[in-house]
């Protein structure tokens, strides 16, 4: 997630650890009292910092944009978010390009408030109450499975076998996007407030090779103020691509 880093250039924020020898269901824990102690609007989900909110959005729907330009992402009939929380991606990025927006997040009460904020049910799929950890999306349902400010929540092997059953989420020519806060210097640091890991960039694109992804594009998000780790925007796709006729 957004966090301010100590130098306002790289990533020696207070109190965080190069790693974390915490036992996961622990840290799973830990993540879920957090979260479902969060304020249940945006600014809990950009973590206190409301002025993210505009330039976060454009950046994803400027990245949408591309993807669709490009033909990386060619159908829009069903998009999942991931952590989705109460719905602030859903809303504002992913229900104009997509019919039909399936939810997951770990907090339940999140995801009930996500009604009142999305304030409709048209184009609004599943809502799934499941940590991503054990969570397997429905098979070969997904155009676009949108993943940010949450995968930093998994352990590396966690989110490693979570990425592998996206691949089996996709439907043919699907797209995964992680678009996540990155340290720099090479470091994973663990943030014990709400469990969670910044990731060098380089450990992303490693873990999602390993489930058999290949990246295909990524950006950088701007308009965030200093001071912030940088966040990426990365699309990936199967190294072996889900075949029309594959069942
Ligand atoms: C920083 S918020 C981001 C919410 C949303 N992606 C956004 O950008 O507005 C992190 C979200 O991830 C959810 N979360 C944390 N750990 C999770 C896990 N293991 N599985 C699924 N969701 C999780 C939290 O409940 C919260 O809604």
């Amino acid at each position: 997630m957004r966090r301010r880093t100590e130098s306002g250039e790289c990533c020696e924020a207070p109190g965080v650890m190069e790693s974390s020898t915490t036992n996961p269901h622990k840290v799973y824990e830990k993540a879920e009292t957090f979260w479902s102690r969060c304020s249940q609007d945006e600014v809990g989900m950009l973590g206190g910092t409301a002025v993210l909110q505009v330039p976060d959005v454009t950046g994803s729907v400027n990245f949408l944009n591309v993807l669709k330009r490009d033909k990386i992402v060619t159908n829009f009939e069903n998009a999942l978010d991931c952590g989705a929380g109460i719905g602030r991606v859903t809303k504002h990025v992913l229900m104009p390009f997509f019919k039909t927006v399936d939810l997951v997040d770990l907090v339940e009460e999140l995801l009930a408030t996500s009604a009142e904020y999305i304030g409709t049910d048209d184009g609004i799929g599943e809502k799934f109450v499941e940590g991503l950890q054990t969570f397997e999306p429905p098979k070969r349902k997904y155009d676009l499975i949108w993943i940010q400010w949450v995968s930093g929540q998994l352990t590396d092997q966690d989110l490693t076998s979570y990425l592998e059953r996206c691949i089996e989420g996709l439907a043919p020519n699907g797209t995964i996007v992680i678009k996540e806060s990155v340290s720099c210097g090479g470091k994973t640091l663990y943030h014990d407030t709400d469990g969670c890991w910044t990731r060098p960039e380089s450990l992303i694109l490693k873990l999602a090779e390993n489930a058999g992804l290949k990246l295909i594009h990524k950006t950088v998000q701007t308009g965030f103020p200093k001071g912030l780790y940088a966040v990426k925007m990365i699309a990936l796709k199967p190294v072996h691509p889900v075949e029309e006729d594959d069942d």
